[in-house]
């Protein structure tokens, strides 16, 4: 049996790099993960006046939440926060209080960025975020992206050696950390 890991890509641009990070690391798990890439396309903006009769998109996605046994996010950096599609996901999911949709969710968190600093202020945002709403937050290996606009050809396929060698480091430690937490 493997466990079904849900990973949220925080971007809605088609030639997102997260989202291409997202795609290459599914490829990478080993058969003790099965992972799903997902974006937040789609999600409703929050508002606390429809939470006594939800959107039937924030339903669905607080159901996808709950129904997996760990979450991924796989960040961009805007203006060293995360993107506000991302953070908008987070607060619907994080809703109604108390019964957010992470809570006891193994989380993992990379951050990307085609420039030199690899979009590590966005995951720190997410490590502010989320201890609050999640389950437990993987803190090893940290895993900052640089230079990701080298890293696929036009097709999305990795073509940047150094990468994969880290992205299976990450996604090996992530199968150790949700075992670690659900075993
Ligand atoms: C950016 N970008 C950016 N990059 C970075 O390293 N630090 C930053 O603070 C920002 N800020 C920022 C704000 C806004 C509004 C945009 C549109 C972009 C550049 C960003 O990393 C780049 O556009 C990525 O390609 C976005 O991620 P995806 O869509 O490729 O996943």
């Amino acid at each position: 049996m493997a466990y079904n890991i849900v990973v949220i890509a925080g971007s809605l641009r088609k030639d997102s790099f997260s989202l291409k990070i997202a795609n290459a690391l599914a490829k990478l798990a080993p058969a003790t993960l099965k992972l799903e890439v997902i974006t937040p396309a789609g999600i409703s903006f929050f508002n606390q006046d429809l939470e006594s009769a939800p959107p039937a998109d924030w339903l669905a996605f607080r159901d996808k939440l709950q129904k997996s046994d760990g979450v991924i996010f796989i960040t961009p950096e805007y203006n060293r926060a995360i993107p506000g599609v991302l953070k908008n996901a987070i607060d619907v999911a994080s809703r109604p209080y108390g019964k957010s949709s992470f809570n006891g969710k193994p989380v993992g968190i990379i951050s990307n960025s085609p420039g030199p600093l690899g979009g590590v202020s966005a995951a720190k945002t997410l490590q502010n975020i989320l201890p609050g709403i999640s389950g437990p937050i993987m803190q090893q290996p940290e895993t900052y992206l640089t230079a990701i606009g080298d890293a696929f050809d036009a097709e999305g396929n990795l073509t940047k050696d150094s990468l994969k060698p880290v992205l299976q480091v990450y996604i090996d430690a992530f199968a150790a950390h949700v075992a670690k937490h659900h075993g």
